[in-house]
């Protein structure tokens, strides 16, 4: 059957982080609550070690290979690899990080895509510029460009940088909901040219700009229920589609474009606002074929 994937048969190369160290120790965007996180005692770090590594299980048992920074304590949020760095064609952009409280990730993170992804180069942002990696930037291998989220956390200059760096289009979307803070917890691009967006995620000129470039029948629109179960934070590879959970609608919608939905629940970590796209940093990505 003719699904309009590409065919790949290169295995999917991924960064993760253990989490050895991980909690919500403070609260930088609305999903983080301390108290909550500090009443709930260990059963809440408990968790989040069995549903990360059922998401590693997971990725493996799919064909992926994958890398794991070494865990740092007080860095809770180094489990987020998808903060670590924009990286294309075997280049890294590395991230700038808006808060004080995830700036000191910004090395570690530096040297694992060093040392342990072995990437050919590796780019600071000019001056004071904030990114925060490929949350926030999504590679798009349909339209062989970027989208990258802007306003709560990465500044909209920083598309330039992007599109010069890479050699390829970026276009900027403006966050418009604190919730949905970072682009890849509202938008996701699967590799057939269909897009998975929560719409109320964006000002009314991202809107516009996703409508331009993405046919009516390649739109996804989540309703807020699914949005917050950050439904569009999947990791996409192949014909498969992995996330912590969806509406039955959702996955009829996806499965009808050829893709096979994984649900690996992830609660735990969605008490920090990330899920499993968040978890992972794609390492293999390429702006040719
Ligand atoms: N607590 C982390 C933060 O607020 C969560 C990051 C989630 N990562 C993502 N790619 N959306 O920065």
């Amino acid at each position: 059957m003719a699904t309009g994937l590409p065919d790949s048969t290169a295995r999917p190369r991924f960064l993760m982080c253990r989490p050895q160290y991980y909690a919500v120790s403070y609260s930088i965007n609305p999903w983080m609550d301390p108290q909550s996180w500090a009443a709930e005692g260990s059963d809440l770090g408990e968790a989040a070690h069995r549903e990360w590594a059922a998401l590693h299980a997971a990725l493996l048992d799919k064909g992926a290979t994958i890398e794991c920074v070494d865990p740092k304590p007080d860095l809770p949020d180094l489990v987020f690899t998808a903060n670590a760095a924009i990286v294309l064609d075997g280049k890294a952009l590395l991230s700038r990080f808006r808060h004080p409280e995830r700036k000191s990730e910004e090395p570690v993170f530096a040297d694992a895509l060093q040392a342990q992804a072995g990437l050919d180069v590796v780019e600071t942002l000019p001056g004071d510029m904030i990114q925060e990696g490929a949350g926030d930037c999504i590679w798009d291998a349909h339209r062989g460009q970027f989208w990258m989220g802007c306003g709560p956390r990465s500044d909209r200059a920083a598309a330039n940088v992007v599109a010069d760096y890479f050699a390829v289009e970026c276009v900027a979307l403006e966050l418009a909901d604190p919730s949905f803070y970072h682009l890849d917890t509202a938008f996701c691009a699967l590799p057939t040219g269909d897009v998975i967006y929560y719409p109320q995620a964006f000002s009314t000129a991202a809107r516009g700009a996703i409508e331009e470039r993405v046919a009516p029948t390649q739109r996804i629109a989540l309703e807020r229920g699914e949005a917050s179960q950050f439904s569009a934070n999947a990791v996409s590879f192949e014909h498969c589609l992995v996330l912590s959970s969806c509406t039955d609608t959702l996955r009829a919608r996806i499965e009808e474009r050829g893709f096979t939905v994984l649900a690996t629940p992830l609660h735990a970590f969605l008490k920090s606002g990330g899920s499993a796209c968040c978890l992972t940093l794609r390492l293999d990505h390429r702006s040719e074929g």
